[in-house]
């Protein structure tokens, strides 16, 4: 049975103090909470602070980009050996990188490489746009990101699979329980048929886009749904707090 994941992404929000504040909030609540891997994903300007916040704590950090170089004349960006020093996780092509920051998928696929290669665990982040999902294409479009992200990828343990369709993120139009479930079944059945039936059993896939303490259980009781990788709630502790707490009690509800 796979460990549910709750991922807050914290994006271009909070300054060090900030985060301070917000970790603080956070840490005695979810440190309380068992079953769920918890992770939280502030800017790269935090990471070294916030880790010191969570020494002995069973809340995890990630970062939310990295370059695919590991070190050299790249000015302003951040390798995944320095973030190997600092943090777990790291989410790897997320649409706003994709839209605003023109990551293509060979881009996104050095990222995977680069992440795996320094012990890092990647989300993955995938995706259609609404005009994608109207005509019809969010199969072959996720199925397609997947296969470009991964290509030539041999291992994908500690991966972390995200779908995120582009028109659920921070629209308050979350996608239905039923629409994604769907979704990750074919992005399950997509992992098979590159890495086999139980990497890809073993492999948690989460869904994003407009969660929020309300509409969590409608993922989570979802069969194919690992997860959750949250935005704007995961910068409000009683939010967050509160999703990572519905997701413990519905895996507990699973495993009984
Ligand atoms: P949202 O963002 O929860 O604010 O929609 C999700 C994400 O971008 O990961």
């Amino acid at each position: 049975m796979r460990i549910p994941l709750i991922a807050g992404n914290w994006k271009m929000n909070t300054t060090v103090s900030e985060a301070v504040t917000l970790v603080n909030e956070l840490r005695p609540g979810l440190d309380t909470i068992q079953n769920v891997d918890k992770v939280i994903c502030p800017p790269f300007v935090s990471l070294a602070k916030v880790k010191e916040l969570l020494q002995k704590s069973t809340t995890r950090l990630g970062a939310q980009n990295l370059y695919f170089e590991e070190k050299g004349a790249y000015t302003g960006e951040v390798s995944s050996l320095m973030l190997a020093e600092l943090c777990e996780f790291v989410i790897i092509g997320h649409s706003e990188r994709r839209q605003y920051f023109n990551e293509t998928d060979p881009i996104i696929n050095k990222k995977v490489k680069a992440a795996l290669k320094a012990g890092l665990k990647p989300i993955l982040c995938v995706g259609e746009k609404l005009t994608e999902n109207e005509a019809g294409r969010t199969e072959s479009i996720v199925t397609g990101q997947l296969e470009l992200a991964l290509a030539g990828v041999d291992n994908i343990d500690g991966l972390t699979a995200a779908y995120e369709p582009i028109w659920a993120i921070g629209t308050g139009k979350a996608a239905s329980g039923k629409q994604a479930n769907d979704v990750i079944a074919l992005i399950r059945w997509v992992i098979g048929r590159l890495y086999g039936e139980k990497t890809a059993q073993a492999t948690r896939i989460l869904y994003g886009g407009s969660v929020t303490a309300t509409n969590t259980a409608e993922f989570l009781n979802q069969p194919e749904i690992d997860g959750a990788l949250v935005g704007g709630a995961s910068l409000k502790a009683d939010q967050f707090l509160s999703i990572v707490r519905q997701t413990a009690e519905i895996r507990d509800l699973f495993t009984r």
